[in-house]
């Protein structure tokens, strides 16, 4: 595992816009793993940045999102299919039947979270999965816990994380935020060729510090991606 550190967090999304860029460059029929929250708003507005001033192209891109809220509408102001298409989507080339976000309106979540993992391997699986990391260590909607599905599941949230979200997506409003929703698991997400993961602020000071100690252990999920042999920590 590598830690690259940047002095802010705008050089920290330059850096990572840049890998980005770099790998679609190099394979244009790149399949991409993306995360939301607020960590990768900045990598988004640079690839929006780079796409305009001519630098990538998206046409052939594929993504896979990490995670989706269970029972917000794709319309929802808080769902991830929303957060996407506006952060990102809406604003480059790519093919929006290329993009794909685990369902969490579905009849069957079971069954949408199973084709949902069917897709991605028929994609051929993803080359660059870039991710964030919540305060407790998670990563997707993986919670800290003594152990947990390894492929695409429906999860229930913990307090700190909907807490976290409350404070900074739901206007404060515990209530307001989804108890459940479907994540890929520990098992989908090591499957990527590469990763890179970004932290920005002190808030996640203590995850980083167990990642860095180099003991696996669930109660921080993070720390199993020691057990991948191309992991990137882009830290601000
Ligand atoms: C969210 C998402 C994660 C994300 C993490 C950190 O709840 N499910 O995929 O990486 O928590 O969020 P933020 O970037 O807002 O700190």
């Amino acid at each position: 595992m590598q830690k690259l550190t940047y002095k802010n967090y705008a050089a920290m999304s330059r850096a990572a816009a840049d890998i980005v860029v770099a790998t679609v460059k190099a394979k244009p029929n790149t399949v991409l793993g993306l995360p939301t929250g607020s960590t990768p708003i900045g990598l988004y507005a640079e690839l929006v940045k780079d796409y305009k001033a001519g630098k990538v192209d998206f046409s052939k891109v594929t993504t896979f999102n990490l995670d989706e809220y269970v029972g917000l509408d794709v319309k929802h102001e808080q769902s991830y299919r929303r957060f996407m298409q506006e952060q990102l989507f809406d604003h480059i080339n790519i093919n929006p039947s290329n993009t794909h976000i685990p369902s969490g309106t579905a009849k069957d979540l079971n069954k949408a979270a199973k084709e949902f993992e069917v897709k991605l391997k028929e994609s051929g699986g993803v080359d660059l999965f870039v991710l964030g990391i919540g305060t407790n260590g998670h990563i997707g909607f993986n919670e800290p816990a003594a152990g947990m599905p390894a492929y695409t599941h429906v999860v229930g949230l913990a307090e700190e994380t909907i807490k976290v979200n409350a404070d900074k997506f739901f206007g404060g409003d515990m209530e307001a935020v989804p108890k459940t929703a479907v994540s890929m698991g520990l098992a989908t997400i090591m499957q990527a060729k590469k990763i890179i993961l970004l932290s920005s602020g002190e808030s996640k000071n203590d995850a980083i510090a167990k990642i860095e100690s180099e003991i696996l252990t669930l109660d921080c999920p993070g720390t199993v991606l020691h057990m991948h042999r191309d992991v990137t920590l882009l830290v601000s």
